[in-house]
């Protein structure tokens, strides 16, 4: 049977994700590699639609997005990896998808009104066509690969829905072409921050996935545990315990073990936050190790984006021959 396919982008970011982030995006895409036929985009025209006021970091930024999704383990030779504006048939596809799409669906759309509002407290004018067509862009995205998969944050539901009613519309005006695609959010739970928050950047509680060995020692040192916990053997509550919310991510073997010794009193949170430490270095210093090699080689990183393009638009190409023969477009003599 042939693999669903999957389509993903992300805007571009050279920072390093959080590990949250990294949990949510593209460590979720890295375990369905093997299993879907996927694509991956770092969507440089999304970035522009809200910040195209400034692009000084626009190139830096995208370069520094393939080498994250390079670097969490993302294997071009399953995925094609690539930059959104390396694939012009998105824009295409964009420009005919916006013929059927009415306006009142994209001013409807949650998102569009809450950042014009959000972002407009920030002095900035998100009175834009290119804005509004956010969501008629993410759809192109999606639909000219006949992706039916898309992983995303819950955030994203809204554009799916308008991505499966575009869809709709254009199926039903012009004969079957498009799968409707569904959202598929991540199993993984959510990671707290050190200090028991959500983990972000602006609390300063986060740890990156390509933090250095002396980093995680000092953060997983800094973790709060339960507070009730005095001495070693007081029964601890792994379920208020940051340390054992990184133990279910980061060593998942000896989760249960963990959990009954903590209960019982038998593990102290020194020895615990020892364990975890070794398990998280383990588990990073791969990615660390692959972002400094990439980040020495950024013609590398050109070479794999440019084979990624050059892979999706075959299919890109494919799916647009097949729009234009069923809107009644007169293609060109070959
Ligand atoms: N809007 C998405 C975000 O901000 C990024 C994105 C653009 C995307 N096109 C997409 C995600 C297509 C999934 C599929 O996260």
């Amino acid at each position: 049977m042939a693999k669903q396919r999957v389509f993903s982008g992300l805007r571009p970011t050279a920072e390093s994700p959080h590990l949250g982030n990294w949990l949510g995006a593209l460590n979720q895409w890295v375990n369905l590699q093997d299993e879907y036929d996927c694509f991956f985009s770092i969507v440089d025209w999304h970035a522009l639609t809200t910040s195209y006021d400034d692009t000084t970091a626009l190139r830096e930024n995208t370069l520094g997005a393939a080498i994250n999704f390079l670097s969490a383990g993302l294997d071009p030779k399953k995925s094609p990896i690539f930059v959104q504006s390396h694939v012009p048939e998105h824009v295409e596809l964009h420009i005919l998808l916006s013929m059927i799409t009415p306006i009142s669906w994209l001013e409807r759309c949650p998102t569009y009104k809450d950042q014009m509002i959000q972002l407009g407290k920030e002095g900035k004018d998100l009175s834009t066509y290119g804005f509004l067509g956010y969501p008629v862009l993410m759809a192109s995205d999606i639909l000219i690969y006949k992706a039916s998969v898309v992983p995303v944050g819950e955030d994203q539901a809204p554009h799916l829905e308008l991505a499966r009613e575009i869809a709709r519309r254009f199926n039903y005006l012009y004969g079957k072409v498009f799968p409707e695609p569904q959202i598929r959010l991540s199993e993984v739970p959510m990671l707290p921050g050190i200090d028991g928050r959500k983990m972000s950047k602006s609390y300063g509680n986060f740890i990156t996935m390509s933090a250095e060995t002396e980093e995680i020692k000092e953060k997983v040192r800094l973790m709060i545990t339960d507070p009730q916990r005095i001495r070693k053997t007081d029964p601890g509550n792994p379920d208020i315990c940051v340390v054992y919310a990184f133990q279910k991510i980061f060593n998942s073997e000896e989760t249960s073990k963990i959990e009954q010794s903590c209960r019982s009193g038998e593990i102290g949170c020194v020895e615990c936050k020892r364990i975890l430490i070794e398990k998280m270095d383990q588990r990073l210093t791969p990615i660390r190790e692959k972002r400094k090699e990439l980040a020495n080689n950024p013609g590398l990183v050109e070479d794999i984006l440019a084979d990624g393009a050059a892979r999706a638009r075959e299919v890109a190409r494919q799916t647009l021959e097949e729009v234009k023969e069923k809107m009644g477009l007169l293609m060109p003599k070959e």
